[in-house]
Formats: C-alpha cells, structure tokens, sequence
C-alpha cells in the first residue's frame, strides 16, 4: 500500500478550507458564520459535530476557512440577513470579516464547460495560495436542479455549452487535486470523474445530505424492520419556506430530490411498501411555505401491522431548522473526505451512507445500524492507516 499523506493527530490538527459553491446560499452562509464561532465561540459549534467527537482525541481540531463562488453580488452579511437562519446577534460582530471572505463571482452559465472548469480551477488556485497551510475541500451547495447536472443531459464533452455548474465545479476540482463534498440531489459526476478521483486517490462524495426527516425515516424503518412490523403505508410531508422550498415547487428542479428521499424506504425495508395494493404507498410531498423560511416542518403519518395483520399507527412531527441541521454535517464530511484522501480512499465512499440519502458507489448499506457498521469500519481504515 503506498504511502500515507501524515498522522491522524498532525491532519486534524491543520486547518480546512472549504471552497464553496453556493457560498452565499442558506447552508453556506451558515457554514461562513460557523468557521468564525468554531475559532471564537468553539462551545457553540464543536459540540454538534460528529467528527469533533470522533477524530479530535483532546488534541488541537484545526481551523476552518471559508471561500467560493455565488451568483449573488450581494454582501454576505446581507445573504445572512435575507436567509434568516443564524440570529443577527450571534454574526453582526464578525460582519466586516464576513463580507470580505473570498467569495468570487460564479463562472457564466453560458460559457463553454471547459472555460468554466479553466476559470474555477483559477480561482482555487487563488484562494489555496492565500491557506497554504490549509487542506481544501471543494463544498458543492449549488440548487437543486437535475438539469443543471451531467445526469441524462450531457455528454461531458468539453466543448459542450449551456448549465452545467455543478460538472464544472467538480471537475476543476479533481483536475485541482481537490476532493469533493456533494451536499446536493444533483448528479456531480460522471463514472470518468469519478474514475479519474479514484485514480487519483480524491475522494468524491456524495449524494444529497440526510439532514432531518429522511435521517429519522431511516432510523424509524430500521427499527421496525428489526421489530418485524410490517410497514403498510408512509405518508410524507414537508412545509418549508427558504430558497431551497421554492426551487423545489419546479418539477423538474424536485424530481431527483424526491427520488432520492422515496427509494430508500424500500431499500431498508427490503420489501415494496404498498405491494398489497398494487401500487407504493410511499408518498411523499414538498410544499413551499413562505411563513416558516429555514424553519422546515415534516410530519409523517406510519401505517404498520403486527400479529394477525392488526392495523397499528405512528404520527411524527419535526420541526426542525434546515440548515442548522446541514452545516455541521458539511463541517464533517470536509472532515472526512481530508482524513480518507490521507489515508489513500479515493472514488466514491459509500461507507458515508449515514450522512446521504442518495449515497454513490456500491455497496452502500441501507438500515441505519448497517449504516453505522460501516462507519465504524471507515473510522478503523482510517485510524489503522494514519496511526503514528
Ligand atoms: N438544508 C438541508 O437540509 C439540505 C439537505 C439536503 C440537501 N440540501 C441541498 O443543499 C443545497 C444548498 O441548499 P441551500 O438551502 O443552501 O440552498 P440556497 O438556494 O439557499 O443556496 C444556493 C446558493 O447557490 C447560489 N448559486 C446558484 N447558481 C450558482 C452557480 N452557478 N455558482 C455558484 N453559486 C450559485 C445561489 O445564489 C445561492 O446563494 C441544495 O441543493 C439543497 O437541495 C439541503
């Protein structure tokens, strides 16, 4: 096996740099404010992240630096003002450090892919001389929206035109020798990029993060399956009111989202839930709902049977904060694609199920304990390779 890029103790201790697309959006301007807290005010943030727990053994757990790209001119104190997610009291004393990150213009959508690719690589080799002593993790928060994406539209040919943000970001990237967090529903590559990732030992993961209902749906699921209580039905819904809600009342820009948070019931379950009736009874909807901005609310109503086919029922009301439930698990997924480029993981990483609803690569587990199987194994693989 070849070499490994340093110690556990001597990786978690460097900082990040998290390179952004979508940096001004609702989950990345979060993630800016959190870096600062993370150096000033670490009681409020470290104790929510999972790697923190896991990989920082009492020792020094790096910085965090923020930087990227958004179509947005606007001042990132005002995108935090417009989101509503983080309160104005916790950022307005760090507003000036905030509106001066490097956050660059987006390249134009009607550029040609390969231009696109060329100016973002520019870009990361820019904000990558500011952090030499950085590691950078290339953060994909751009919308949802499957057209954007390679998946069923183009062929990756370079000289293709027309929208293809996320492709460009990724493969300037790979190309820049930068792994990839894919917090997105969209599909980032194609199997070229990620063959070429694997080859080149980077990381790309991905997809979609399993942030609140979905997380709970898997966990529910899980421990009726091990209960053996037959899933009859699962209705789904969600009322959300930030910028996410409202690109998800497009069809085409929800149709990948809701792919991703509807197949895995069956996949848990091992069974079609709705067989009975011909049809899945799976459903689950996205409503856009102004009044609650961040303030995401899903309610699911479980329809389960026990002895003798006995009808049974299960009521579930979230309410939840999206991207307060997002940023920390971006914070941990930079966390860990570093320590498995590190540890000499590239490619997809379907062992980071837990953190996805659309996990790539094979074989990716389904139920929650399985899940967690697989990331205890991860932590071990990467403890085993960078021990000192
Ligand atoms: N919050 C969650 O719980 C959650 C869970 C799973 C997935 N996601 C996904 O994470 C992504 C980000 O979510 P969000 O709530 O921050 O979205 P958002 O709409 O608030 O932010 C997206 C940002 O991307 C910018 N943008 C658009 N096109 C761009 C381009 N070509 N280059 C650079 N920037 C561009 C927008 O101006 C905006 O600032 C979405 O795809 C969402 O579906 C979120």
């Amino acid at each position: 096996m070849e070499k490994t890029m340093g110690t556990l103790e001597t990786i978690v201790s460097r900082p990040l740099l998290l390179m952004i697309a979508g940096a001004k959006g609702a989950i990345g301007s979060t993630l800016a404010v959190a870096s600062y807290m993370l150096r000033h005010q670490p009681d409020l943030i470290a104790p929510y992240l999972t790697s923190a727990r896991l990989w920082n053994d009492g020792g020094a757990f790096g910085e965090v630096h923020v930087a990227g790209w958004d179509v947005s001119q606007a001042a990132m104190g005002d995108a935090l003002a417009r989101h509503g997610v983080v309160p104005e009291t916790l950022w307005q004393v760090v507003a000036d450090q905030l509106n001066h990150l490097p956050i660059v213009p987006a390249p134009e959508a009607t550029m040609p892919l390969n231009a696109q690719v060329d100016q973002v690589m520019r870009d990361m080799a820019t904000f990558r001389q500011a952090r030499p002593e950085a590691q950078p993790v290339l953060v994909n928060l751009l919308p949802a929206c499957p057209g954007c994406s390679l998946s069923g539209k183009a062929s990756g040919d370079d000289r293709s035109t027309g929208r293809f943000p996320d492709l460009a970001y990724a493969r300037a990237a790979i190309r820049s020798g930068v792994p990839v967090v894919n917090f997105t529903p969209n599909a980032l590559g194609d199997a070229d990029l990620v063959a070429l990732a694997a080859e080149q030992g980077l990381p790309l993961v991905g997809r979609d993060g399993k942030t609140g209902q979905t997380y709970f749906k898997v966990v529910l699921a899980s421990a009726l399956k091990a209960r053996r209580l037959r899933v009859d039905g699962w209705y789904s819904l969600n009322i959300l009111g930030n910028a996410d809600g409202r690109n998800l009342m497009d069809p085409d820009c929800a149709r990948g989202k809701l792919a991703n948070k509807t197949e895995l019931l069956d996949e848990v379950l091992g069974y079609r839930v709705g067989e009975a009736y011909g049809e899945s009874t799976h459903k689950v909807h996205i409503d856009y709902y102004p009044p609650r901005g961040d303030a995401k609310e899903a309610w699911d109503v479980i329809d389960i049977k026990g002895l003798f086919g006995l009808p049974m029922s299960i009521r579930v009301n979230l309410q939840g904060r999206d991207s307060i439930l997002a940023a920390p698990m971006v914070l941990d997924l930079a966390r860990w694609v570093v320590l498995l480029q590190a540890a000499g993981r590239g490619g997809a990483i379907p062992e980071l199920g837990f953190f996805f609803k659309k996990p790539e690569g094979e074989p990716a587990a389904a139920t929650f304990e399985d899940q967690l199987r697989q990331l205890s194994e991860l932590e071990a693989f990467c403890r085993r390779r960078l021990a000192g």
